[in-house]
Protein backbone atom coordinates (compact mmCIF):
# COMPACT_ATOMS: atom_id res chain seq x y z
CA UNK A 1 0.00 0.00 0.00
CA UNK A 2 2.56 2.23 0.96
CA UNK A 3 4.77 1.69 -2.37
CA UNK A 4 1.70 2.09 -4.35
CA UNK A 5 1.21 5.37 -2.87
CA UNK A 6 4.84 6.36 -3.19
CA UNK A 7 4.37 5.27 -6.66
CA UNK A 8 1.59 7.87 -7.04
CA UNK A 9 3.60 10.60 -5.73
CA UNK A 10 6.58 10.26 -7.59
CA UNK A 11 4.53 9.64 -11.20
CA UNK A 12 2.41 12.98 -9.82
CA UNK A 13 6.03 15.30 -8.86
CA UNK A 14 7.10 13.52 -12.35
CA UNK A 15 4.23 14.57 -14.34
CA UNK A 16 4.33 18.20 -12.50
CA UNK A 17 7.46 18.70 -13.51
CA UNK A 18 7.34 17.63 -16.73
CA UNK A 19 4.28 19.98 -17.19
CA UNK A 20 6.12 22.72 -16.22
CA UNK A 21 9.26 22.08 -18.81
CA UNK A 22 6.47 22.05 -21.22
CA UNK A 23 4.94 25.60 -20.02
CA UNK A 24 8.24 27.18 -19.98
CA UNK A 25 8.91 26.09 -23.12
CA UNK A 26 5.94 26.70 -24.69
CA UNK A 27 6.28 30.67 -23.28
CA UNK A 28 9.68 30.77 -24.68
CA UNK A 29 8.77 29.21 -28.19
CA UNK A 30 5.89 31.93 -28.06
CA UNK A 31 8.28 35.06 -27.56
CA UNK A 32 10.89 33.85 -30.16
CA UNK A 33 8.07 33.35 -32.68
CA UNK A 34 6.73 37.04 -31.91
CA UNK A 35 10.56 38.06 -32.45
CA UNK A 36 10.98 36.82 -35.92
CA UNK A 37 7.33 37.72 -36.94
CA UNK A 38 8.47 41.65 -36.38
CA UNK A 39 11.19 40.85 -37.72
CA UNK A 40 9.45 39.57 -41.06
CA UNK A 41 6.20 41.72 -41.37
CA UNK A 42 7.71 44.71 -41.83
CA UNK A 43 9.94 43.32 -44.67
CA UNK A 44 7.13 41.81 -45.84
CA UNK A 45 4.49 44.93 -45.95
CA UNK A 46 7.19 47.32 -46.89
CA UNK A 47 8.10 45.26 -49.73
CA UNK A 48 4.58 44.67 -50.81
CA UNK A 49 3.75 48.16 -50.55
CA UNK A 50 6.95 49.54 -52.47
CA UNK A 51 6.54 47.26 -55.32
CA UNK A 52 2.58 48.22 -55.46
CA UNK A 53 3.36 51.78 -55.81
CA UNK A 54 6.21 51.40 -58.26
CA UNK A 55 5.40 48.32 -60.72
CA UNK A 56 1.35 48.14 -60.25
CA UNK A 57 -0.59 45.17 -58.52
CA UNK A 58 -0.53 42.41 -61.35
CA UNK A 59 3.71 42.90 -60.93
CA UNK A 60 3.42 42.06 -57.34
CA UNK A 61 1.75 39.09 -57.41
CA UNK A 62 4.76 37.22 -56.80
CA UNK A 63 5.73 39.53 -53.57
CA UNK A 64 3.61 38.51 -51.03
CA UNK A 65 5.62 34.88 -51.42
CA UNK A 66 8.20 36.77 -48.94
CA UNK A 67 7.20 34.65 -45.91
CA UNK A 68 7.94 31.17 -47.57
CA UNK A 69 11.58 30.13 -46.20
CA UNK A 70 13.03 29.91 -49.49
CA UNK A 71 12.50 33.75 -49.49
CA UNK A 72 13.55 34.03 -46.00
CA UNK A 73 15.85 37.52 -45.78
CA UNK A 74 19.83 36.46 -44.33
CA UNK A 75 18.72 38.67 -41.51
CA UNK A 76 15.65 36.15 -40.72
CA UNK A 77 18.46 32.95 -41.43
CA UNK A 78 20.89 34.06 -39.09
CA UNK A 79 17.80 34.78 -36.22
CA UNK A 80 16.65 31.16 -36.95
CA UNK A 81 20.33 29.74 -36.40
CA UNK A 82 20.81 31.88 -33.50
CA UNK A 83 17.52 30.73 -31.97
CA UNK A 84 18.62 27.28 -32.13
CA UNK A 85 21.99 27.53 -31.04
CA UNK A 86 20.88 29.75 -27.98
CA UNK A 87 17.80 27.44 -27.06
CA UNK A 88 18.92 23.91 -28.08
CA UNK A 89 16.97 23.49 -30.82
CA UNK A 90 17.40 20.61 -33.59
CA UNK A 91 14.86 22.30 -35.96
CA UNK A 92 13.36 25.75 -36.72
CA UNK A 93 10.71 26.45 -39.29
CA UNK A 94 8.54 29.30 -40.26
CA UNK A 95 5.96 29.98 -42.89
CA UNK A 96 2.46 31.27 -43.40
CA UNK A 97 -0.72 29.51 -42.98
CA UNK A 98 -4.37 29.73 -43.60
CA UNK A 99 -7.55 27.98 -43.66
CA UNK A 100 -8.25 29.04 -47.20
CA UNK A 101 -4.43 29.13 -48.90
CA UNK A 102 -3.53 30.74 -52.58
CA UNK A 103 -0.57 28.17 -52.25
CA UNK A 104 -1.72 24.55 -51.51
CA UNK A 105 1.89 24.36 -49.77
CA UNK A 106 0.93 26.57 -47.25
CA UNK A 107 -2.20 24.21 -46.18
CA UNK A 108 -2.24 23.83 -42.38
CA UNK A 109 -0.77 20.58 -40.73
CA UNK A 110 -2.80 19.17 -38.10
CA UNK A 111 -1.65 21.44 -34.86
CA UNK A 112 -1.85 24.73 -37.25
CA UNK A 113 -5.91 23.71 -38.32
CA UNK A 114 -6.57 22.80 -34.81
CA UNK A 115 -5.78 26.13 -33.92
CA UNK A 116 -6.92 28.06 -36.78
CA UNK A 117 -10.37 26.35 -36.08
CA UNK A 118 -10.24 27.56 -32.79
CA UNK A 119 -9.80 31.22 -33.71
CA UNK A 120 -12.21 30.96 -36.49
CA UNK A 121 -15.11 29.82 -33.76
CA UNK A 122 -13.89 32.56 -31.39
CA UNK A 123 -14.18 35.38 -33.59
CA UNK A 124 -17.52 34.14 -34.77
CA UNK A 125 -18.50 34.36 -31.10
CA UNK A 126 -16.82 37.62 -31.26
CA UNK A 127 -13.61 37.10 -29.43
CA UNK A 128 -10.12 38.29 -31.37
CA UNK A 129 -7.73 35.59 -32.48
CA UNK A 130 -4.70 35.62 -30.34
CA UNK A 131 -0.93 34.40 -30.44
CA UNK A 132 -1.10 30.76 -29.44
CA UNK A 133 1.13 27.95 -28.89
CA UNK A 134 0.79 24.46 -28.75
CA UNK A 135 3.09 21.50 -27.98
CA UNK A 136 4.67 19.11 -25.59
CA UNK A 137 7.33 16.79 -25.45
CA UNK A 138 10.00 18.26 -28.06
CA UNK A 139 7.73 19.46 -30.59
CA UNK A 140 5.74 23.21 -30.46
CA UNK A 141 3.77 25.52 -32.41
CA UNK A 142 3.37 29.20 -32.04
CA UNK A 143 0.95 30.74 -34.43
CA UNK A 144 0.43 34.27 -34.62
CA UNK A 145 -3.00 35.65 -36.54
CA UNK A 146 -2.53 37.73 -39.56
CA UNK A 147 -5.33 39.72 -40.72
CA UNK A 148 -6.63 41.69 -43.99
CA UNK A 149 -4.52 44.94 -41.95
CA UNK A 150 -5.25 47.19 -45.03
CA UNK A 151 -6.83 48.31 -48.06
CA UNK A 152 -3.46 46.87 -50.60
CA UNK A 153 -4.37 43.58 -48.93
CA UNK A 154 -7.63 43.76 -50.44
CA UNK A 155 -6.23 43.88 -53.99
CA UNK A 156 -5.38 40.51 -54.46
CA UNK A 157 -7.15 39.51 -51.66
CA UNK A 158 -10.94 41.16 -51.63
CA UNK A 159 -13.84 39.93 -53.23
CA UNK A 160 -13.14 38.92 -56.65
CA UNK A 161 -15.33 41.15 -58.43
CA UNK A 162 -13.16 44.42 -56.76
CA UNK A 163 -9.80 42.43 -58.40
CA UNK A 164 -8.06 44.47 -61.16
CA UNK A 165 -8.22 41.97 -64.71
CA UNK A 166 -5.08 41.59 -64.67
CA UNK A 167 -4.49 40.11 -61.15
CA UNK A 168 -7.28 37.76 -61.83
CA UNK A 169 -5.75 36.53 -64.86
CA UNK A 170 -2.16 35.99 -63.03
CA UNK A 171 -3.51 34.44 -59.74
CA UNK A 172 -5.71 31.75 -62.30
CA UNK A 173 -2.46 31.21 -63.67
CA UNK A 174 0.00 31.10 -60.88
CA UNK A 175 -2.38 29.48 -58.16
CA UNK A 176 -5.21 27.25 -59.62
CA UNK A 177 -6.91 26.24 -56.57
CA UNK A 178 -6.78 29.56 -55.35
CA UNK A 179 -9.24 30.39 -52.34
CA UNK A 180 -7.78 33.69 -50.34
CA UNK A 181 -9.92 35.76 -52.37
CA UNK A 182 -13.45 37.45 -50.96
CA UNK A 183 -12.17 39.11 -47.51
CA UNK A 184 -12.86 41.80 -46.27
CA UNK A 185 -11.01 44.56 -44.47
CA UNK A 186 -9.66 43.68 -40.43
CA UNK A 187 -10.88 39.85 -41.35
CA UNK A 188 -8.95 37.21 -39.93
CA UNK A 189 -6.35 36.14 -43.16
CA UNK A 190 -4.54 33.49 -41.45
CA UNK A 191 -1.51 33.16 -38.93
CA UNK A 192 2.38 33.15 -39.38
CA UNK A 193 3.49 30.06 -37.99
CA UNK A 194 6.80 29.26 -35.97
CA UNK A 195 7.37 25.48 -35.15
CA UNK A 196 10.54 23.78 -33.13
CA UNK A 197 11.63 20.47 -32.71
CA UNK A 198 13.94 20.69 -29.23
CA UNK A 199 17.05 18.29 -29.22
C1 LIG B 1 0.04 41.88 -55.02
C2 LIG B 1 -0.82 40.83 -54.54
C3 LIG B 1 -0.89 40.59 -53.05
C4 LIG B 1 -1.04 41.51 -52.05
C5 LIG B 1 -1.14 43.02 -52.17
C6 LIG B 1 -1.15 40.75 -50.82
N1 LIG B 1 -1.04 39.40 -51.08
FE1 LIG B 1 -1.11 37.89 -49.71
N2 LIG B 1 -0.71 36.54 -51.15
C7 LIG B 1 -0.50 36.85 -52.48
C8 LIG B 1 0.04 35.67 -53.14
C9 LIG B 1 0.43 35.57 -54.60
C10 LIG B 1 0.13 34.65 -52.17
C11 LIG B 1 0.66 33.23 -52.34
C12 LIG B 1 2.12 33.23 -51.92
C13 LIG B 1 2.79 31.89 -52.03
O1 LIG B 1 2.85 31.37 -53.16
O2 LIG B 1 3.24 31.38 -50.99
C14 LIG B 1 -0.33 35.24 -50.93
C15 LIG B 1 -0.37 34.55 -49.73
C16 LIG B 1 -0.73 35.10 -48.53
C17 LIG B 1 -0.78 34.37 -47.28
C18 LIG B 1 -0.32 32.91 -47.05
C19 LIG B 1 -1.38 31.89 -47.05
C20 LIG B 1 -1.88 31.49 -48.44
O3 LIG B 1 -3.01 31.86 -48.74
O4 LIG B 1 -1.17 30.80 -49.20
C21 LIG B 1 -1.19 35.26 -46.33
C22 LIG B 1 -1.42 34.97 -44.86
C23 LIG B 1 -1.38 36.54 -46.99
N3 LIG B 1 -1.10 36.40 -48.34
C24 LIG B 1 -1.78 37.71 -46.36
C25 LIG B 1 -1.74 38.96 -46.96
C26 LIG B 1 -1.95 40.21 -46.23
C27 LIG B 1 -2.30 40.32 -44.77
C28 LIG B 1 -1.79 41.23 -47.12
C29 LIG B 1 -1.79 42.72 -46.86
C30 LIG B 1 -0.79 43.19 -45.91
C31 LIG B 1 -1.49 40.62 -48.42
N4 LIG B 1 -1.47 39.25 -48.27
C32 LIG B 1 -1.29 41.33 -49.58
C33 LIG B 1 -0.73 38.05 -53.10
C34 LIG B 1 -0.88 39.27 -52.43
Amino acid sequence: MKKTTLLFTVIAVFAAWNCSGDAKKKETVLSLAQESFQLSMPGMVKEVTTSLETKGVAETVVYCQSFSPEYMSGKEKELMKLFAKKHNLQAVSIGRTSLRTRNSSNTPDDIQKQILDAWAQSEQAGTKAAPTVEGKGKEYTAMIPIRIAGEACLKCHGPVDILDKEVRAKLAEAYPQDKAVGYSLGELRGAFYFKVLYR
